[in-house]
């Protein structure tokens, strides 16, 4: 007997089985699967690009959100045109074109060795710190500098939180944080999300008078006067997210985040 007809054997025997016989089960499941990872790969790969626009989009609507010049009826890739993005080298605290503005991804940028330094001092808890930051100019209608947006992270409970803080030209005054990316229990430290909780940023200051950061996110009450303007309230039953964020906020706006860059923006000497 030749292959062939061995092999055609082989089938006509297969075909013969009971419908619901090992084999013919094994092989429909076989099937389902295949096809089942075929749709689910296709579909990962034909909605990346889409994810990834909807992620910019996002981060955009978060940029503009801190800014105070987000709300729903918006174009935000539009309103977004008015935001210049320029990048930061933070040893120099000045700006650089080392990378491209348009392209760079800081959060990428941190996961490479060479385009990151290993923090030994991490109060944030985030291992490595890019060289570079991505910073976002808002501009007054007269073309000079209304407010910088200024990228920050750090761990808080559970996750890493991802966000920005918004400072107004004086390169002091905070007009705004939020976090487009976080982790946290709901109802607890996701509570960094909420509205009447960011509204406790705005107006508040980060540096004292001899230049050092003094904002702090704090379960204690909120001191009376002008010592009030470097206190946020802590989130009640989320002690540990708020101590997260307190200690990412005076990490960014220390000298190892945007301290250098804000003293040159204050100097006008960027
Ligand atoms: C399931 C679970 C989830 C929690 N999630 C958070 C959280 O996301 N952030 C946080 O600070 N505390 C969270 N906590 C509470 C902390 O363990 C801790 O009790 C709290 O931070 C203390 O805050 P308090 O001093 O304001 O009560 C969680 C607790 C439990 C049991």
């Amino acid at each position: 007997m030749s292959d062939q007809d061995t092999k055609l054997g082989a089938w006509a025997k297969f075909k013969a089985l009971p419908i619901d016989s090992t084999p013919k089960t094994l092989l429909v499941a076989f099937s389902l699967c295949l096809f089942c990872s075929m749709i689910v790969s296709g579909a990962a790969v034909y909605l990346k690009p889409v994810q990834e626009a909807n992620k910019a989009l996002d981060k955009k609507k978060n940029v503009l959100q801190v800014a105070g010049l987000y709300s729903p009826d918006v174009d935000i890739d539009e309103v977004f045109k008015q935001i210049e993005i320029k990048i930061v080298d933070l040893k120099t605290g000045r700006y650089t074109d080392v990378v491209n503005a348009q392209t760079y991804d800081q959060k990428a940028a941190s996961k490479d060795p060479s385009m990151s330094i290993v923090l030994t001092n991490d109060p944030a808890s985030i291992k490595r710190q890019a060289k570079y930051a991505s910073v976002y100019i808002v501009p007054t209608s007269d073309g000079s500098i209304d407010k910088i947006i200024l990228p920050i992270h750090g761990y808080g409970l559970w996750s890493t939180l991802y966000g920005f803080i918004a400072i107004k030209s004086d390169g002091n005054e905070i007009a705004g944080l939020q976090f487009y990316e976080q982790g946290e229990t709901p109802g607890l430290g996701a509570e960094v999300d909420n509205p009447i909780w960011r509204a406790k940023w705005p107006g508040q200051k980060v540096y004292g008078d001899d230049g050092k950061v003094k904002i702090s996110v704090s379960k204690n009450p909120k001191p009376a006067g002008e010592a009030g303007r470097f206190h946020v309230d802590a989130l009640a039953g989320a002690t540990l997210t708020s101590r997260g964020v307190d200690n990412l906020v005076k990490f960014w706006m220390g000298e190892q985040g945007f301290k250098l860059f804000l003293d040159n923006l204050k100097n006008g000497s960027l």
